[in-house]
C-alpha cells in the first residue's frame, strides 16, 4: 500500500488557536508482480490493470456486466464505445463469437497471441455492455507473458480498455496508469515497460472483406501480406454514421495536455514561444533557423519504427510534463508503424 499525508489546519478550543491534524490516507492501489492477487480481484468482480505487450489495461470479468460498469465509470468512457475482450487461447473462441472466416482465422494463426483485435460476430452470452449494444465483440490474444499469467489464473475472458481517462495519453508503465487511476482500482499488476507502447490493430471480420478499424502494433503491410486486399475504414464512417463509433476512430484522442501540432518538415516549427519538439530523428537544429527547444524527445535515432512505437507515449508524457507552451511534432514516415504513430498523432493534435 502507498500512502499519502495531508495535513489539516484546524481552528481548536481558546489554549491551542491552531492544530495540524496528520491524516495519513491510504490509496487504494497497490503496484504488485503477484498473479495470483489479481486474479482474486478479477474473479470477485473487481477491477485490475495489468501490463500487455502492448499498452496497460482496465481489466475486468468481460462475463460480468457490473464489473465491466466499473470499467466505464473510472474511465469516464461513453457507453458507446465498446470493449475489448482478452483471452487466454483460441478454444475460447467458440464461448464468445459465433463465426470466424477463413480470413479471422488465418490473421488469428500469424498474430495471436500478439497486439492484433479482431472484430468477430458476438454470442449472446457477451453482455451488451461489452460490445455497446453491437452483434460483434472484439477479441484479443495478448503475448505479454504477465497478461498471460492473469488469463490463464482467472480461466475468464477479461474486457479491458487500455488504462487511462477517456481521450488521454496510454500508459506504457505501471506508473503511468498510477498517475491517472490510482485512487480509483485497488492493484496494478506490474510488467515492466510495454514492448510495443501502441495499442493493437483493430480488424473487422464480419463481412467478405477485412476492415482496418484501427492501425496499431501490427502495421498495415504485415496484414496485407497475410491477407490480401484490406479496407482501411475513413473517419466519415463513423463520425457521420448514427451507429456507434470506434472510438480509436474518434478525432481527438489520445491527448496530452499541452497543445501539440503537427508539422511536415522542420522549415515549418514556430519561431516564438517554448516549443518541445517529437521527431523521429535527431534534428540538426542549426539548419533550421535559430529556433530554440525548450524541450526534445526523440523517437529512435537509427528511425527504428518499432523502437520509435515503444518510445511514442514515454515521449509525449515527458514533453507534456516538461512545462512548454505547445508539442511540435514531425510527422513520420507513412509506412509500418509509422502510419501508426501518425495515426496517434493526428487525433492528439484535433482540437
Ligand atoms: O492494445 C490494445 O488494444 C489495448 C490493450 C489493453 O489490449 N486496448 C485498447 O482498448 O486499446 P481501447 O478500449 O482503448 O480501444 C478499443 C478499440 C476502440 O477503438 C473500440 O472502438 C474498438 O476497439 N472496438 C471494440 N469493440 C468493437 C466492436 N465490436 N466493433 C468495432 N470496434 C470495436
Ligand atoms: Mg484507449
Amino acid at each position: 500500500m502507498r500512502n499519502t499525508r495531508v495535513f489539516f489546519l484546524v481552528w481548536g478550543s481558546s489554549e491551542s488557536l491552531v492544530q495540524v491534524i496528520d491524516l495519513r490516507i491510504m490509496m487504494k492501489c497497490e503496484i504488485t508482480r503477484d498473479i495470483q492477487a489479481a486474479a482474486n480481484l478479477i474473479q470477485e468482480g473487481e477491477l485490475v490493470a495489468f501490463a500487455t505487450e502492448t499498452v496497460y489495461g482496465l481489466g475486468a470479468n468481460a462475463l460480468n456486466p457490473e464489473a465491466v460498469a466499473q470499467i466505464f465509470a473510472v474511465k469516464q468512457r461513453p457507453h458507446f464505445d465498446p470493449l475489448i475482450v482478452h483471452i487466454y487461447s483460441t478454444h475460447q473462441l467458440a464461448e464468445l463469437t459465433s463465426e470466424i472466416s477463413s480470413t479471422a482465422a488465418r490473421l488469428a494463426d500469424v498474430f495471436w497471441p500478439g497486439p492484433l483485435t479482431l472484430v468477430l460476430p458476438k454470442k449472446k452470452v457477451v453482455p451488451d455492455l461489452v460490445t455497446s449494444g453491437l452483434d460483434s465483440v472484439a477479441i484479443r490474444i495478448p503475448a505479454h507473458p504477465v497478461a498471460r499469467k492473469l488469463l490463464e489464473s482467472t480461466q475468464l475472458p477479461i474486457a479491458a480498455p487500455s488504462a487511462n481517462k477517456f481521450g488521454r495519453l496510454s500508459p506504457t508503465c505501471a506508473n503511468d496508469v498510477a498517475e491517472q487511476l490510482g485512487d480509483e482500482i485497488k492493484l496494478i499488476l506490474d510488467g515492466g515497460p510495454c514492448t510495443v507502447g501502441v495499442e493493437s490493430t483493430v480488424i473487422q471480420c464480419v463481412g467478405d472483406l477485412p476492415v482496418l478499424l484501427r492501425p496499431g502494433g501490427i502495421s498495415l503491410e504485415e496484414i496485407q501480406d497475410c491477407v490480401g486486399e484490406v479496407r482501411l475504414a475513413e473517419i466519415e464512417d463513423y463520425a457521420e454514421s448514427n451507429s456507434p463509433v470506434s472510438p480509436g476512430m474518434l478525432p481527438k484522442h489520445y491527448a496530452p495536455s499541452t497543445r501539440l501540432m503537427i508539422v511536415d518538415h522542420p522549415d515549418q516549427l514556430p519561431e516564438t514561444g517554448a516549443i518541445g519538439v517529437l521527431s523521429l530523428f535527431p534534428l540538426e537544429v542549426t539548419e533550421f533557423r535559430d529556433c530554440h527547444f525548450s524541450a526534445q524527445q526523440i523517437l529512435s535515432p537509427t528511425g527504428d519504427l518499432k523502437i520509435a512505437a515503444a518510445n511514442f507515449f514515454a515521449a509525449l508524457r515527458k514533453l507534456d510534463a516538461s512545462g512548454i507552451d505547445q508539442i511540435v511534432a514531425l510527422r513520420l514516415p507513412e509506412k509500418g508503424l509509422g502510419r501508426t504513430i501518425n495515426n496517434r498523432l493526428e487525433r492528439a493534435a484535433a482540437s
